[in-house]
């Protein structure tokens, strides 16, 4: 029986490509396809199945105009914003992610942007760059200190719940608000808020860990960082677009909040570009999952899913 044939769109990792070459008919460009439109259309004819990235956008009309041979879409991500997921439902077309194997690599680099903005890594590094350090000084570049703070986590799935333990560890006092609350395994000593807005008012320190969704684009606005106790910090790992740039630029700006540590970015990789000149905003280029065994494995699991689904079994992470 001949293999079924698949799209990869990106060059994932080595390990994932050959895995997918073992088991299937691969297709593999020699660039990235990572716009959505006319290419990923035509590259899609006479394709089984596809595994995309976040930066493939399928929306309602990409996949009105999809080949009728494509039965499966399986995302290298874990979020799923950039698929309509209704629109594929219409068309009778499964949808899978690849959850759970990102927890530990994105709550580290929520970890790490919580340490590097508030211990304001990134002017201290530029000061060493620039060889203007000039010894040890008992007044310079002080941070605002995690130790009993409330880090309020909106967003209590797995990757909040990852970022919770590491922030124990710290000292910080937890709290969340998620669209259900937890069991009380589940939720331990955290303080649960019915309200993001009720969050906001205790969150010392502020680490967002939600979908993107239409209740959670701009969540973080202006309104809602007056709401935050004085000096906060805030960490983004989870998509650019819950936070509204010019209400934090401005706030960054104003001193109203303390530092930022952002991993996404609406628009990226186009960032607003006022956030290159404020030295407290501390910036990754969207590495949250960015490990060896993390992108390995989330590959494996956009494989899983596919191989299930072409077993004739039902896919782990569908979502469509
Ligand atoms: C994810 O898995 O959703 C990451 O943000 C990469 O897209």
């Amino acid at each position: 029986m001949s293999k079924p044939k698949i799209l990869l769109t990106r060059h994932y990792p080595q390990a994932v490509i050959d895995r997918a070459r073992r088991d299937y008919d691969t297709v593999l460009p020699d660039h990235d396809i990572s716009a959505n439109g006319d290419e990923l259309i035509a590259q899609l004819q006479g394709v089984d199945g596809v595994v995309i990235s976040a930066s493939n956008k399928f929306t309602a009309e990409v996949i009105e105009r999809l080949p009728e041979q494509l039965k499966i879409i399986a995302s290298f991500s874990v979020g799923y914003e950039h698929v309509d997921i209704e629109a594929a439902k219409s068309k009778g077309l499964v949808v899978t992610n690849s959850p759970d194997v990102l927890n530990d690599a994105t709550a580290d680099t929520a970890l790490l942007l919580l340490l590097a903005a508030s211990r304001r890594a990134r002017e201290a590094s530029e000061m060493v760059l620039r060889g203007e350090w000039v010894g040890w000084s008992p007044t310079k570049l002080l941070g605002v200190q995690p130790t009993g703070k409330r880090l309020g986590i909106i967003g209590m799935g797995r990757i909040g719940r990852a970022m919770a333990n590491r922030c124990r560890a710290l000292g910080m006092q937890i709290h969340y608000h998620n669209r259900s609350r937890l069991s009380g395994d589940l939720e331990g000593d955290a303080t649960y808020h019915a309200t993001p807005n009720e969050l906001f008012k205790v969150a010392d320190f502020l680490s967002i860990h939600c979908e993107m969704t239409p209740e959670t684009t701009k969540l973080v606005n202006a309104e809602t960082i007056e709401l935050l106790p004085e000096n906060p910090v805030i960490v983004n790992t989870a998509r650019g677009g819950i936070v509204d740039d010019d209400a934090l630029i401005a706030a960054l700006k104003s001193g109203r909040v303390a530092a930022a540590g952002l991993d996404v970015f609406d628009g990226e990789p186009n960032l607003n570009p006022e956030y290159l000149k404020i030295p407290t905003a501390f910036l990754l280029p969207h590495i949250g999952s960015a490990t060896v065994d993390t992108r390995n494995a989330m590959g494996f699991r956009a494989l899983d899913n596919l191989d299930a689904y072409f077993a004739g079994k039902e896919p782990g992470d569908r979502l469509a």
